[in-house]
């Protein structure tokens, strides 16, 4: 029923820009191929840093290829990393297919498998399958998604930590978190930062690893310092509020009242070059 109302969404999309007359299709009939870069999307000018490493990354990696930003959440208002609209991924592939183009890479800047990236699956699936649209789209994992993704992602986690944090310190990793079955992903990868360092943990903003999970387990080891760092493509407003934020709600100043002080890490996972590689070497695969 679902994968009905998404066809028919594509559809309508398709019509929509193919009415819209502004539309240039292609002459010579080649077949085109285009990557489109998909995340969740940030109204946070800061954090479009990270949106433009990842497509610097991608235009580096992929020369000559068209490529093409879509958020999977909020509004079209949100710009892009030169400050553009960007569109919605029905509207991104809607697009591309009146276009003329036939084989899409879409790279997914998400995290976990979750409700946004199947939404995206979905989508692609849809469009996939529409006579005379795209032929072929071919959709990047998440960053985490079996377990040598998580096994690598901790070893990264791990070793990219700034240099002043001591092995006696603890770090907390934040995700947004989610109640979809997805959300099992952090605990897991918990499990894998502990075999490296027993001082990293995971937490979620929302969901099974909320702060109030966490704060006992710091106080039972004694922890008097606390490196906090987003596990989020960017440093957004979750980042920047629900983390770092001056009231009294947010992580820093609950674990300040625990007697435990904080070190901000204010880097998205879209501004480590070695998770950025990764991503990049997912995208390249995929356009085998
Ligand atoms: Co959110």
């Amino acid at each position: 029923m679902k994968g009905m109302r998404l066809g028919f969404t594509a559809l309508l999309c398709l019509l929509l820009f193919s009415l819209s007359g502004s539309i240039s299709l292609a002459g010579d009939g080649a077949p085109k191929q285009a990557i489109l870069i998909v995340a969740f999307g940030s109204s946070v000018e800061k954090a479009r840093v990270a949106y433009a490493r990842v497509e610097e990354q991608v235009r580096a990696a992929c020369p000559g290829h068209d490529i093409r930003w879509a958020w999977t959440a909020h509004s079209l208002l949100q710009s892009g990393p030169d400050g553009a609209p960007v569109p919605s991924v029905q509207e991104a592939l809607a697009r591309l297919a009146t276009e003329g183009v036939k084989d899409v890479a879409v790279l997914s800047l998400h995290v976990i498998p979750g409700a946004e990236y199947n939404v995206l699956a979905k989508n692609a699936e849809a469009f996939a399958g529409l006579p005379k649209g795209l032929e072929r789209i071919r959709l990047c994992p998440p960053l985490l998604y079996d377990t040598s993704s998580l096994n690598e992602v901790a070893r990264i986690l791990a070793q990219s930590l700034p240099k002043e944090r001591e092995k006696t310190e603890a770090v907390i990793y934040v995700g947004h978190g989610t109640h979809h079955p997805a959300g099992v992903y952090y605990p897991a990868l918990q499990h894998y930062l502990s075999r490296i360092d027993k001082n990293i943990f995971v937490g979620t903003v929302e969901g099974d690893l909320e702060l109030e999970r966490l704060l006992p387990l710091l106080l039972e080891q004694g922890v008097k310092k606390v490196w906090l760092a987003p596990l989020m493509t960017v440093s957004g407003d979750h980042a920047l509020n629900d983390l770092f934020g001056d009231e009294d709600n947010s992580w820093k100043k609950r674990l300040n009242a625990a007697n435990i002080s904080v070190e901000p890490i204010m880097r998205g996972l879209g501004e480590n070059p070695e998770l950025l590689a990764r991503w990049v070497a997912g995208l390249k695969k995929s356009m085998q």
